[in-house]
């Protein structure tokens, strides 16, 4: 029986394409570069100094990860990373989002975040995109101090509400993320809004859905099919 809906944040609920976009003027036809370059440095820089034990938080290697993204890019101008890492603390929300955490709390179901960003970063975005009072628990790795999908990472959701994998909907847009709480024993939602392939790891999702809209008549059909 599905109890608990957990969300990741960052490209799931959170647009963090906002950010490049709210400096288009000075990135001009290096935004999409940038802002894919910086997110996928991001997460290397996550997995890598979980596998050399140089845990650093989330603010700290989304700045540096920003540092190999301007400069790859070739983005000379100091005073766009400043303004980048500030709008990364007021991303905009995906379509739904909101609506999404209303209907599974009206499902009477719990909502949380579970994510890479520091408990400082989860606050300030979750409050500006309208999402803070829509969650019940907004868990950080930071408690854990490795990133996911270290498997201990998704045991901080069944810790915070009494629960057991299966009991756990899990909820997010990257692939590596999917498999890694699907591995844990969560019942897992893809939201594949690029249409991406299947990542070739060894757990997968439940459902594939190419938006939020939807998602919660799939946490329903699993809800009633226990
Ligand atoms: C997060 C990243 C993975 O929010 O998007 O944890």
């Amino acid at each position: 029986m599905i109890r608990v809906v957990a969300f990741d944040a960052y490209g799931t609920l959170l647009d963090f394409n906002s950010a490049a976009a709210g400096c288009a003027d000075a990135l001009g036809d290096k935004t999409a570069l940038v802002s894919e370059l910086w997110r996928r440095k991001q997460l290397e820089y996550t997995w890598l100094r979980s596998l050399m034990d140089r845990h650093a938080d989330f603010r700290r290697v989304t700045a540096d990860a920003l540092d190999f993204a301007l400069e790859a890019a070739g983005i000379a101008d100091r005073t766009v990373a400043p303004r980048m890492l500030a709008l990364y603390d007021r991303l905009a929300p995906y379509p739904h989002a909101a609506e999404t955490l209303a209907t599974c709390r009206g499902m009477g179901l719990a909502t949380c975040v579970l994510s890479n960003g520091t408990p400082d970063m989860l606050t300030a975005g979750l409050s500006s995109a309208g999402l803070a009072e829509g969650l019940d628990a907004v868990l950080s790795i930071e408690s854990v101090g490795v990133y996911k999908p270290r498997q201990n990472v998704y045991r901080l959701v069944c810790d915070r509400f009494d629960t057991i994998p299966p009991e756990v909907a899990f909820v997010s847009a990257n692939g590596w993320d999917v498999a890694g709480a699907a591995a844990f024993g969560f019942r897992v939602a893809w939201i594949n809004r690029a249409g991406a392939p299947l990542e070739r790891l060894p757990a997968g999702p439940a459902a594939t859905l190419d938006s939020l809209a939807g998602l919660t008549d799939v946490i329903a059909r699993w809800r009633d099919e226990d």
